[in-house]
């Protein structure tokens, strides 16, 4: 079949990637190294041993221990470009990358640090790769609502470093609602707005994040699947859902892939499409996600052009580079 090389050879857009979670083990222990920071790994082999999550808090809490040797300019510039090296050759032809700034600044890290390396990256790689690279600021929501402002007003100086804001980390007990404020205060600042719901958490989440946070597009919202009047809605106004497959397998939000609801999403109508979510931590770049997700569920050709498509519709890129994609 030649299945496998249209998935790896199709442009596509990456709509869901944490870059705090494309830091590989080994440059982990590179940096660990470089900044004189310690680790409670011995071992690259013993870091990756500890991949074994139960559920997102599980994997959260070895994702921010591994943020840690992140300090200054020059490594948040080598992450970003790692991991856009990894995406050019999975021909990601535009991705929207998120970062954590609470992660850093909580550590003494500075916002244009933090800022200034990730976009000097997407730039680099804009020149030579041709990739179009862009940032969202994603809030931290186990932190305050102040917390969220504050981060916001930090980082306003270097507003036209990055595209949007989004709200990550644990779902499940802190509800769109506790950030209605700083969602509205961005989007009176013509920001885009996403924000993860659905993943471990209610439909309700779902809901709060399209009416009280007012998004353009839901990250995972796979658990909409429990909510028909829901699913009716993401139809109708044809809401992106940034699916992540690997990620549902390694916390545990699907069993097993050959029963990841995506294709029935796709089927129904909503507006899916495959992303990596955090790819160093959940065995693969976006084009592993294409290959093993539809290895598992006997996908073809059609709806291989239909996610490719709707991930780049449903991209923050300006009508013009969709033109020249679509
Ligand atoms: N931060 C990084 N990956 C995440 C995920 N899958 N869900 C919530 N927060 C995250
Ligand atoms: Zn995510």
């Amino acid at each position: 079949s030649r299945l496998p090389e249209l998935l790896r050879a199709m442009p596509k857009a990456e709509l869901h990637m944490h870059i705090e979670g494309s830091l590989e083990p080994e440059l982990i222990f590179a940096l660990a190294q470089r900044n004189q920071v310690e680790l409670p790994y011995d071992s690259v082999e013993a870091l990756r041993a500890a991949y074994a999550f139960t559920d997102l808090q599980s994997f959260l809490d070895i994702y921010y221990a591994g943020a840690s040797v992140l300090l200054y300019e020059q490594d948040f510039y080598d992450m970003a470009r790692a991991y856009l090296n990894r995406a050019a050759a999975d021909n990601v032809v535009h991705t929207e990358i998120f970062f954590d700034p609470q992660t850093h600044t909580a550590r003494g890290v500075g916002m244009e640090t933090v800022i200034n390396g990730l976009y000097r990256a997407c730039r680099d790689a804009q020149i030579s790769q041709g990739i179009s690279a862009t940032l969202i600021l994603s809030f931290l929501r186990h932190l305050s609502e102040e917390d969220a402002l504050a981060t916001l007003e930090e980082a306003l100086p270097l507003r036209d470093r990055f595209i949007g804001v989004g709200l990550d980390s644990s779902e499940v007990g802190n509800p769109p609602e506790k950030f209605a404020r700083v969602f509205a205060r961005c989007k009176e600042l013509g920001l885009h707005l996403v924000a993860h719901a659905g993943e471990e958490g209610p439909p309700a989440y779902i809901w709060g994040a399209l009416d009280t946070l007012k998004v353009a597009r839901i990250d995972h919202g796979v658990q909409s699947e429990k909510d028909e009047l829901l699913m009716q809605r993401l139809v109708r106004e044809q809401v992106p859902l940034t699916v992540c497959p690997l990620s549902n397998l390694k916390l545990c939000v699907v069993d097993d892939l050959a029963d990841h609801n995506l294709p029935r999403l796709l089927e129904a109508g909503l507006k899916v499409m495959i992303n990596s979510d955090d790819p160093a931590y959940f065995g693969g770049y976006v084009n592993e996600n294409y290959t093993q997700l539809f290895a598992a569920t006997g996908m073809g050709a059609d709806q291989a052009y239909q996610l490719a498509r709707n991930s780049l519709e449903a991209s923050f890129a300006s009508d013009a580079q969709k033109a020249d994609w679509i």
